[in-house]
């Protein structure tokens, strides 16, 4: 693969999105992570704070570049020259949902792959939605987001 895109709402960046990172990127020339921008969500980090802590995230990578969309995924996709979408798959229940997605995605752009690696097992049960709820309750999130990623989420709440 030349160029493929790793898209997400990375609310924040997690170890299991990293895991992903790593192995997706020795699998292109070129990985974009790219952050949704959604005008009717209101995340916990806004686009350059969820920006920056990918970046922060990311300093030994050096085919690794963090980037941005709004709008239709596979638009994005063919504006970055993009052959292949990588996907992490947690679990089965990920499963309906990201094939609707990737079925969508190939119907609207049939040149384009999503290409599906499946999230290593001690971040199975990882995701940015359980990260802020732990946090916001005070529980210890160490471990499983970047330390200074850590840092910005508690001082969120
Ligand atoms: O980290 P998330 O929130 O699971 O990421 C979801 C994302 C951003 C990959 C998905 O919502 C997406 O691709 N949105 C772009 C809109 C789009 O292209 N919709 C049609 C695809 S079926």
């Amino acid at each position: 693969m030349k160029v493929a895109i790793y898209p997400g709402s990375f609310d924040p960046i997690t170890n299991g999105h990293l895991d992903i990172i790593d192995r997706a990127s020795k699998m292109c020339d070129t990985l974009v992570v790219s952050v949704i921008y959604n005008p009717n969500k209101t995340p916990l980090f806004d686009l350059e704070e969820r920006k920056i802590l990918i970046q922060n995230s990311l300093k030994d990578y050096s085919n690794v570049v963090v980037d941005s969309f709004s709008g239709l995924l596979m638009d994005h996709a063919k504006q970055k020259n993009a052959t292949a979408i990588i996907k992490g798959l947690r679990a089965v229940s990920d499963f309906e949902y990201e094939l609707q997605m990737a079925s969508m995605n190939q119907k609207l752009c049939p040149n384009i792959e999503t290409v599906f690696l499946m999230t290593s097992t001690e971040y199975s049960f990882l995701s940015s939605s359980l990260i802020k709820e732990v946090a916001m309750f005070g529980g210890c999130i160490k471990g499983l987001v970047p330390e200074h990623v850590r840092k910005a989420v508690i001082s969120k709440f």
